[in-house]
């Protein structure tokens, strides 16, 4: 199996975990787009999606799945979404799609997150991938130099707006090993909108494709 059938094979190890008749977090990416085309086969059995951005919100309304507006909703039972890096307590490393705000807020509202990822995602120590953080535009040297102090070495991630305007520093140089402390501290600097740290809300459950198949961790 190359890394793209590990993803596709993760992502629909996930249609186990929907329940009936509800609405579906979905997030963003390549394992997530796999996780969608998924989920179009089972669209009779569930009520619609909620989605992390305006991309998988293309793809879910292309397969005929209704999207719903957050603050509309209640609960939200499940929450599926793939990660940059994960490691063996499943707290991540996500936004490499720059959407990870949006996939913070879903990710909070949600009972469970299924994280569905290819084996090279599977870390011991969150930090080889980058960190992105979303950052107030006018805030961006500012939150560059609060980095630097952190041990950081953050590079600015040109060309690309969030679908909150916003943009991306992505960080070097971290070995995160007190990943829900770094969380805090860099949501404290001002400025930033979140980072990509998931220690707070981590997943419930890796459903990570492997050479081998696919191997479930909870
Ligand atoms: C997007 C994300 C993605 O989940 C992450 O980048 C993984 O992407 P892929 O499934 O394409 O490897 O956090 O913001």
């Amino acid at each position: 199996m190359n890394q793209d059938e590990m993803k596709r094979a993760a992502a629909e190890a996930a249609i186990a975990h929907i329940p009936e008749d509800c609405i579906v977090g979905v997030g963003t990416g390549s394992t997530a787009n796999y996780f969608i085309d998924a989920l179009a086969k089972i669209k009779g059995r569930i009520v619609g999606a909620v989605s992390s951005s305006e991309a998988s919100v293309a793809r879910l309304k292309g397969h005929g799945i209704a999207v719903f507006d957050l603050n509309g909703i209640d609960a939200l039972p499940v929450y599926v979404d793939g990660a940059d890096e994960i490691n063996h307590q499943l707290q991540m490393i996500k936004g490499g799609g720059a959407a990870l705000t949006r996939e913070k807020i879903v990710a909070a509202v949600a009972e469970r997150f299924v994280c569905i990822a290819d084996e090279s995602k599977y870390v011991s120590v969150l930090g080889q991938f980058p960190l992105p953080v979303e950052v107030i535009p006018m805030a961006r040297s500012y939150v560059a130099r609060e980095l630097v102090k952190l041990g950081g070495h953050p590079a600015y991630r040109e060309g690309v707006v969030t679908d909150n305007g916003n943009v991306i520093l992505d960080v070097h140089g971290l070995s995160i090993t007190e990943a829900t402390k770094l969380e805090t501290e860099i949501n404290q600097i001002v400025g930033v909108v979140t980072n990509g740290i998931f220690a707070r809300r981590r997943a419930d459950v890796l459903l990570l494709g492997t050479r081998d198949g696919v191997k479930t961790y909870s």
